[in-house]
């Protein structure tokens, strides 16, 4: 048995294949464009694995994709790619219509094409994973209740935006052809092979590289933060046990105020990797120019997937984010390798002399 992963060099798709690798014995076949974002260092511990075949190739080309699915027969597909960073959104919107929107509809199309010619038990097995985030629900106030998937979709940003509209394509073609799809809806995720454009990595690294921790408008702002090993358990759930057509919130129960992340980060700085001065990391703290558009707060209601399919985190933000500044400290080569190049013209483009 064979699935189709998209997007499995980047953070998530990458800790997906390297947990299938060691849950499952099915082959997974990778396919990813290997953006900044897609990182074959993730995945050199499979380089000898023939259980993981890796494709460089993009969502959007219907003719490798119709020769993939042929070729390996897959009996799902796993949709993780897709441009993810806000704040890369808001500086060129382009890239995001391109692939999570127009990318997801090609795939779409390719795979309804391979379905369509399944025989009958291939067909009726057959899912369609598609990964998607809470930001298609837009904000919440602080008294509001977390998002169920039943609110509105009200996306804020070109990333939330282009999310939104993937989810209603994977819908309609459920609805119009029949295709057996399932979506997940997750908070924001943290780990293990995290790009450090994001909030968590970059702190992290800035810290330690004794360059400033840069905090968006007051730091208030609210997410809803889940260890990306659990988001992986909860789409392995849902593909193996989610209803068809349904879409299952995910997330830890976890919010906190980004300033109250950073702190928790340099603490763990503090005790794990001391400065050298004997000063905190906390004094590198610095407020910077907020995001345009910036949503306040995030939260998951996950008692969906937890009282249908009995999914829950196994860790806390505690464990997780100690794992996660650990693994940090321990890997250098893979940190090296992506913060050279092309990252630093992207940090000094979003946060100028700031940071
Ligand atoms: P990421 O940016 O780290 O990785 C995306 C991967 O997709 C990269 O390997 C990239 O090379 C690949 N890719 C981009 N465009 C492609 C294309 N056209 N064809 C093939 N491959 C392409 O993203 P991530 O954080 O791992 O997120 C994965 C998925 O999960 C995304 O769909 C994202 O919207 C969703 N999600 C992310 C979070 C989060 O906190 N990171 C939370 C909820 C949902
Ligand atoms: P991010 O990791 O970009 O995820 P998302 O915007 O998808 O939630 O940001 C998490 C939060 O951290 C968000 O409220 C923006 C904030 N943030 C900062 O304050 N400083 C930063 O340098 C970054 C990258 C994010």
């Amino acid at each position: 048995m064979t699935i189709l992963v998209t997007g499995g060099a980047g953070f998530i798709g990458g800790n997906f294949v390297l947990d299938w690798c060691v849950d499952s014995t099915e082959t997974v076949v990778n396919l990813d464009k290997l953006t900044y974002a897609g990182n074959l260092d993730t995945l050199s511990g499979l380089q000898n694995n023939p259980q993981h075949v890796f494709v460089k190739g993009d969502i959007g080309d219907k003719a490798l994709l119709a020769k993939l699915l042929a070729q390996y027969q897959p009996r799902a597909v796993v949709n993780f790619a897709a441009e993810s960073h806000v704040d890369r959104s808001i500086h060129g919107p382009g890239d995001f219509i391109e692939t999570n929107i127009v990318g997801t509809f090609n795939l779409l199309e390719a795979v309804r094409a391979y379905w369509t010619d399944l025989e009958a038990t291939k067909k009726a097995e057959f899912r369609f994973l598609h990964v998607s985030t809470d930001e298609v629900y837009g904000t919440l106030s602080g008294t509001d209740e977390p998002f169920a998937e039943t609110n509105r979709y009200e996306p804020n940003s070109p990333y939330s935006a282009s999310k939104a509209a993937s989810d209603h394509l994977v819908r309609a073609w459920h609805h119009t052809y029949g295709l057996p799809v399932v979506t997940t809806n997750c908070s924001n995720n943290y780990g293990p092979y995290h790009f450090p454009e994001k909030l968590i990595p970059l702190v992290i690294l800035n810290a330690l590289a004794g360059k400033p921790l840069p905090i968006y408008g007051d730091g208030q702002q609210i997410r809803d933060w889940l260890y990306v090993k659990d988001h992986c358990s909860a789409i392995r759930r849902v593909l193996a046990q989610g209803r068809l057509g349904e879409t299952y919130n995910v997330g830890g129960w976890n919010e906190m105020a980004n300033l109250d992340v950073v702190h928790a980060i340099c603490a763990l700085l503090d005790e794990l990797k001391p400065r050298a001065d004997g000063a905190k990391y906390v004094e590198q703290i610095t407020y910077v120019t907020d995001r345009p558009g910036h949503d306040r707060r995030y939260a998951i209601d996950a008692r969906k997937l937890e009282q249908e399919l009995g999914w829950k985190p196994a860790e806390t933000f505690e464990s997780g984010i100690r794992k996660t500044v650990q693994w940090y400290l321990d890997s250098h080569d893979w940190i090296a390798n992506v913060t050279s190049g092309s990252y630093r013209e992207w940090t000094d483009k979003q946060y100028g002399g700031q940071a």
